[in-house]
């Protein structure tokens, strides 16, 4: 073989093995193409998800030309079908909405479903943000749909941070709450994908404190200041540097749900220094 000949074979190997993991990658339903659906579509789809958008309006002028703008054979269709093709259910959808949308997607089983909701609030006597549910937006999801895995994440990110995370000048950290390993894992790969800095932050219950971030997030917008939040988690080696977490830890640990099964998120954070001795 020549090596012209060989080096053509070679290009036409990775772009066969590009295109089959294109075709490998699983569809992604981004329910909603307001400010968030319409920056999630485009990403996922040149990070080589099948993108298929659900719209309550999927022939409109707005949803033709966000599929013009990204390509790569994205489709459009009602939000209950697009629910039904994919592997991975983005609900960008606001609240009270949800209530009705969440409800009516159909079979969810086996799908993984990530909520970013804003819970609902309203305006406590000092002015501040104050959250109306007891439990939370994601737990009332999971609730209405037994069978998905539902993954509560993105809510503590900007719409423009998806579209260019280097605009936050600085990591940005996405917590995902979830009772299933599998969708902590998906969910993660996902926000790593997009340049995103995934955190396991624990079962679905804590999607509680993932939501009051709302609250602190809405902090510096009634303050009237000029920036609002991006969170990072910065790894912290106090465990190792203390020597905390010797005798006892391990009998608190098996007493957790997931205790032996933890999810294997990417690992994208920054380390620490070395302990100082
Ligand atoms: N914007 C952000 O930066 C940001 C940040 C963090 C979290 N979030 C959360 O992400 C979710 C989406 O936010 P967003 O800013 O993208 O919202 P948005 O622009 O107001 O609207 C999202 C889309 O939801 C669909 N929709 C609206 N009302 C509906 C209804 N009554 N029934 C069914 N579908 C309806 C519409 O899509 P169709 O016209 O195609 O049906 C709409 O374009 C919200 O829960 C928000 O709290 C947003």
């Amino acid at each position: 073989m020549n090596r012209s000949l060989g080096l053509l074979m070679f290009v036409s190997l990775l772009a066969c093995s590009a295109s089959l993991a294109a075709e490998n990658r699983e569809t992604v339903a981004v329910i909603g193409t307001g400010d968030m659906g319409d920056s999630f579509g485009p990403r996922l789809a040149a990070l080589g998800y099948r993108v298929v958008y659900g719209s309550r309006n999927p022939g409109s002028d707005k949803v033709n030309a966000l599929l013009e703008r990204t390509g790569y054979d994205a489709t459009a269709t009602t939000q209950k079908e697009a629910a039904r093709q994919a592997d991975v259910v983005l609900l960008a959808i606001p609240w009270p909405a949800m209530e009705t949308v969440a409800q009516n997607l159909g079979d969810l089983g086996g799908k993984v479903v990530i909520d970013m909701s804003w819970p609902p609030y309203d305006i406590a006597e000092d002015g501040y943000a104050q959250i109306t549910l007891e439990t939370s937006a994601a737990e009332l999801i999971q609730g209405w749909n037994p069978d998905a895995m539902v993954a509560k994440a993105f809510l503590t990110v900007w719409s423009h941070v998806i579209d260019d995370p280097s605009s936050a000048g600085g990591p940005v950290s996405i917590p995902i709450a979830s009772n299933y390993r599998y969708a902590k894992e998906k969910t993660g790969q996902i926000a790593a994908d997009l340049g995103l800095h995934p955190v396991d932050a624990g079962p679905l219950r804590f999607s509680r404190n993932i939501e009051s971030l709302t609250e602190l997030g809405l902090v510096p917008w009634y303050q009237e200041r000029d920036n609002l939040w991006n969170i990072y988690f910065q790894r912290s080696n106090f465990i190792a540097c203390s020597g905390y977490g010797g005798d006892g830890a391990d009998e608190e640990i098996t007493s957790i749900v997931d205790a032996g099964d933890l999810a294997v998120m990417p690992s994208t954070q920054l380390s620490p220094k070395p302990c100082a001795n």
